[in-house]
């Protein structure tokens, strides 16, 4: 924890975060990490209990900084321009946007109901357009900020049966990629982190067709992302992938494209 306190921002103590997805997973962690650190978090999702839950849970261990809980849903712009606002209301400015909520979706695309495809879409594509579209205004009026987009090491390596996922996390990262250079002007940075495989709740509620997963590939948990985000937090990289075993899937799923769809086809390549 020390060394993440040091690593962000150190010469300005507290910021204002606004967190998509916190009622579960990584976007939980970071809540919890951040307001143990002193900074204020505005915590976002759909589930009022669970929201209620990390409240108390940050109130419960005296952390030092604040939890805010706006009960929001990504695919709704009205409600993600009343988060921004609300955290405006609450904290005086947004410095920090970790657009986070996501869903996951394996199967065959034709044999894939399209109400699952369209859930994935509008959650990880219009979800993250909407976070960002609302998060921008109250970053240029506190004078610049940052925006973390959680993507996936699928995002620039697309498995087999995993084509909507991959399609929404390669949508996030183009759009990191073009406001890195839109933002630029107004102090406002841009980080893509390529997460790879997380023990959450993000499994059991991937949508599409049960089946076969990279269930041996090494698990990291949500603490180990939310260090993650923090540190990009602090060097502002372009993109970033957390664990050398991610990085050496990225760069030979970019490099060498056909092997990397060999091994893909090993781990991915049943219906
Ligand atoms: N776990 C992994 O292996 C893994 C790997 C690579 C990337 N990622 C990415 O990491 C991010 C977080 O996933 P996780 O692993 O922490 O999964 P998780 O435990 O299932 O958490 C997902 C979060 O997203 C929220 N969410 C889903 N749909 C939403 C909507 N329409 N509006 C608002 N919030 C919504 C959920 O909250 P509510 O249901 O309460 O709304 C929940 O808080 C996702 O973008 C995912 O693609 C995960």
């Amino acid at each position: 924890m020390d060394t993440y306190r040091k690593l962000f921002i150190p010469d300005e103590p507290k910021r204002t975060l606004l967190i998509t997805g916190a009622t579960s997973g990584i976007g939980r962690a970071a809540a919890l990490l951040f307001a143990a650190m002193g900074h204020n978090v505005t915590a976002t999702g759909r589930r009022a209990d669970r929201l209620d839950a990390l409240k108390q849970e940050a109130e419960d261990k005296n952390l030092s900084g604040t939890i805010f809980t706006v009960q929001a849903d990504v695919t709704d712009a009205a409600a993600m321009k009343r988060a921004a606002a609300l955290t405006l209301d609450e904290f005086d400015r947004l410095d920090v946007l970790v657009a986070n909520a996501g869903r996951g979706h394996r199967g065959a695309l034709v044999e894939s109901d399209w109400s699952g495809i369209e859930t994935v879409l509008r959650t990880n594509i219009d979800g993250v357009i909407h976070s960002v579209r609302a998060a921008i205004p109250a970053m240029r009026a506190g004078g610049g900020g940052h925006i973390v987009l959680i993507s996936s090491i699928l995002g620039p390596v697309p498995a087999p049966y995993a084509g909507v996922y991959s399609a929404s996390k390669a949508a996030v990262d183009a759009l990191g990629r073009s406001l890195r250079e839109e933002l630029r002007a107004d102090h406002i940075y841009v980080s893509v982190l390529h997460v790879g495989q997380t023990h959450t709740e993000f499994a059991e509620k991937r949508l599409g067709t049960p089946g076969r997963v990279a269930s041996r590939w090494p698990t990291m948990s949500a603490e180990q992302v939310a260090g993650g985000i923090a540190r990009a937090l602090e060097r502002k990289p372009r993109t970033m992938t957390l664990r050398w075993i991610d990085r050496l899937f990225v760069l030979i799923g970019r490099g060498f494209p056909a092997l990397a769809d060999r091994l893909l086809r090993r781990v991915y390549g049943s219906k």
